[in-house]
């Protein structure tokens, strides 16, 4: 096998407690005025104010958008636009969860290239360089702070949609823990959750045969030597400490590790993609209207024991970096431990077990197995190869909450 690696990161990628002191700096080597978007909640915020202070300190203009809506709808977007453009922006600040930073990027989009932000959906459809963006994520985390991607719920489209292109990498992320000290538990889960899925779906994803633009077809390009140091980094890091910051939110030690794996996660998936989990997450979290960590956390584990034939090393692997005591075991023991361990630990911190839970009817089973193969740009990135037949049998066990009739699918396609 050839070792292949590949990395698309931020100009400048800072992580630490205060760090936000930083970023005025970085903003004045950038432009003159800047679109600060964040939310209502974080508008009204003494530690918000701060940081625009520092901002006109260091000579940068500024107009604060703070409408912002959770799941990012496209109505907020275009106002976000309108601000950016009256004001003559030169660059674009994102600071909040990943629904902020994911509307900082479309703006910077669409301020630079104009048009609707539905001419860029899909991969490699953005034209060029955007307005520079700096990033704070407030949660830990979508990892949006260093991936090529922005999500959308677009009202013509039954499911979100994604502008995925490398110009969306922002110029600079700053990762200060601190900023996620106020995320209650419930939050600090489906967060958490989202990007440990992160980490393993880019672990676990498909191994693409090398060929001279394998990096230009695909945005998210599949498993690599690089983007498997990332992963196992944050595997290790969010398993130790999501349970310990869901418990306790003023655990500084696990915040600091939960946001570095979060952002760690980021930087595996940001290359290497995700798959099944959150090709089924898109409808159901559509349908549900429950979060994204949620969605694709319940998937988790049912992904995992349905692709364990075509990853029980990486599955292993993933055991060893979550701290798991595997010695003397087979390989399908210790890919049996770890899915059992990710299952527990979601359980843990309050993940549901089942998409029914989620709120699912039965009757919605087939359309949400349809939605999901849509999202091909997931589907390709799968180790095992997904039809609808297979679909709708991951999908008809995580309603029932039946992993074990994924084993035994399992078990029957590896002998065949
Ligand atoms: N671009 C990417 O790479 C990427 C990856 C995964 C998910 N996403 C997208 O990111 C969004 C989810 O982001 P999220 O999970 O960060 O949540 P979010 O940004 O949707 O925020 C959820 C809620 O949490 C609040 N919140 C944020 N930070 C807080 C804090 N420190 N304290 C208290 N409350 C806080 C927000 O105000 C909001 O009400 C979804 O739209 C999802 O599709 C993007
Ligand atoms: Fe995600």
């Amino acid at each position: 096998m050839s070792l292949f690696g590949t990395l698309r990161n931020t100009r400048n990628l800072v992580f630490g407690p205060g760090q936000r002191a930083a970023m005025p700096g970085y903003a004045a080597q950038l432009g003159r005025k800047a679109l600060v978007v964040t939310d209502e909640r974080l508008s009204a915020e003494a530690d918000f104010r701060t940081l625009v202070d520092g901002l006109k300190k260091a000579g940068i203009e500024t107009k604060v958008f703070d409408q912002t809506i959770a799941e990012l709808p496209l109505d907020c977007i275009n106002r976000a636009l309108e601000a950016g453009s009256s004001f003559g922006a030169d660059m674009v600040i994102g600071i909040g969860g990943g629904s902020c930073l994911d509307a900082a990027k479309v703006a910077a989009l669409l301020l630079t290239h104009g048009g609707r932000a539905s001419d860029y959906y899909g991969e490699f459809k953005v034209p060029g360089p955007v307005l520079p963006l700096i990033l704070l994520p407030t949660t830990a985390g979508t990892g949006s702070e260093v991936t090529p991607v922005a999500v959308i719920t677009d009202p013509d489209r039954a499911v979100k949609v994604g502008i995925a292109s490398p110009h969306l990498i922002c110029h600079t992320a700053i990762c200060d823990p601190e900023l996620t000290y106020s995320c209650p538990p419930g939050l600090t889960a489906v967060s958490g959750a989202d990007a440990l899925t992160h980490a393993i779906e880019a672990f676990t994803t498909i191994r693409r045969e090398l060929s001279a633009d394998l990096v230009h077809q695909h945005v998210f390009l599949g498993k690599n030597a690089l983007s498997d140091h990332y992963a196992l980094l944050a595997i290790s890091n969010i398993s130790a400490s999501l349970k310990r910051s869901y418990d306790n939110g003023q655990d500084l030690e696990a915040r600091q590790q939960l946001m570095f794996g979060a952002t760690a996660a980021g930087l595996a998936f940001g290359v290497a993609g995700t798959a099944a989990a959150h090709a089924v997450q898109y409808p159901v979290g559509a349908m549900t209207h429950t979060a994204h960590g949620a969605g694709v956390a319940v998937m988790m584990p049912y992904v995992m024991e349905f692709n364990r034939n075509y990853c029980e090393q990486e599955l292993a692997e993933i055991g060893q970096a979550m701290g798991l005591d595997l010695k003397g075991d087979s390989l399908e023991q210790q890919a049996d431990a770890t899915i059992d361990a990710v299952a527990r630990l979601f359980a843990d911190i309050g993940i549901p077990r089942t998409i029914a839970d989620l709120g699912v009817a039965k009757d919605q089973l087939s359309q949400v197995a349809e939605q999901a193969m849509g999202s091909v740009r997931l589907i390709k990135n799968n180790p095992r190869p997904l039809d609808p037949a297979s679909m709708a049998v991951l999908v008809e066990a995580s309603f029932h909450g039946n992993r074990d009739a994924l084993r035994a699918d399992s078990r029957l396609r590896k002998a065949s």
